[in-house]
């Protein structure tokens, strides 16, 4: 049988990880995996029940109760829950706000962790996120850690939001990543670092085709 061999691939908000990640995924023929996808899958949830999201018991109680099924579509990990798809939900502001709050709280970690690393029964996977080389796969041997400027990430993600229409101000994308950041790297579970043997990649002035490029090769380097 063929080996699984899943790509840990995490860093802060905006350090180019989705793209990156796609095109990995693209290029070696592997499942795209967008972990963060599914925290805010759950911070969704939550919202849409009317849960106040600051309430673990009351968050971790609505994710348990909610029917959560994952298939792989056009090479992507994908999940659906209590029968619903949320993509542009998950992107919305009232979810961006939440969920790094509810993705520190250990009861939505554990159920998280134990799903995304399930998926690797799908087959080999590229995974993008906070965790994924220290908590989720700490034995894969492909771990990166992709890295940016502070002002270089909020630039690319006020970017992002404008061209996706919302009506956001410079300085406030930069203060609610700085935010973001601070709950991500301070919380007491599974915080965001630098996973031993990960690889550093700082991409600020590096283009997306040249960080895809240095993962592919090291990978296929060390294979
Ligand atoms: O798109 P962006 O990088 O800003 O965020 P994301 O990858 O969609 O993740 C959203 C939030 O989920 C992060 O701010 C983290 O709080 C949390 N997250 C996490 O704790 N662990 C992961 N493996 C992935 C995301």
């Amino acid at each position: 049988m063929e080996t699984v061999k899943t790509i840990a691939i995490d860093g802060p908000s905006a350090s180019g990880k989705s793209t990156v990640s796609k095109g990995v995924a693209a290029e070696l023929g592997f499942i795209y995996v967008d972990s963060g996808a599914l925290y805010r899958g759950v911070t969704w949830n939550a919202i849409r029940q009317g849960v106040d999201t600051k309430n673990a018991a009351a968050v971790v109680d609505s994710m348990l109760n909610a029917e959560w099924e994952f298939f792989v579509k056009d090479g992507a990990a994908t999940f659906s829950v209590g029968g619903d798809i949320p993509v542009q939900e998950l992107r919305e502001k009232d979810v961006r706000e939440a969920v790094a709050g509810v993705a520190a709280m250990p009861g939505v970690r554990k159920f998280v962790v134990e799903n995304l690393q399930a998926l690797e029964n799908f087959g080999s996977l590229v995974m993008e996120g906070r965790d994924i080389g220290t908590v989720v796969f700490p034995g894969s041997p492909y771990k990166f850690y992709l890295d940016a400027d502070p002002e270089e990430r909020a630039m690319r993600r006020y970017r992002e939001l404008v061209e996706a229409g919302e009506d956001e101000k410079a300085h406030e994308v930069m203060e609610s990543l700085k935010k973001r950041d601070q709950i991500d790297s301070t919380r007491k579970t599974d915080p965001l670092k630098v996973a031993e043997g990960a690889h550093v990649i700082d991409s600020t002035s590096m283009g997306i085709e040249e960080v895809i490029q240095t993962i592919i090769e090291t990978v296929q380097g060390a294979a």
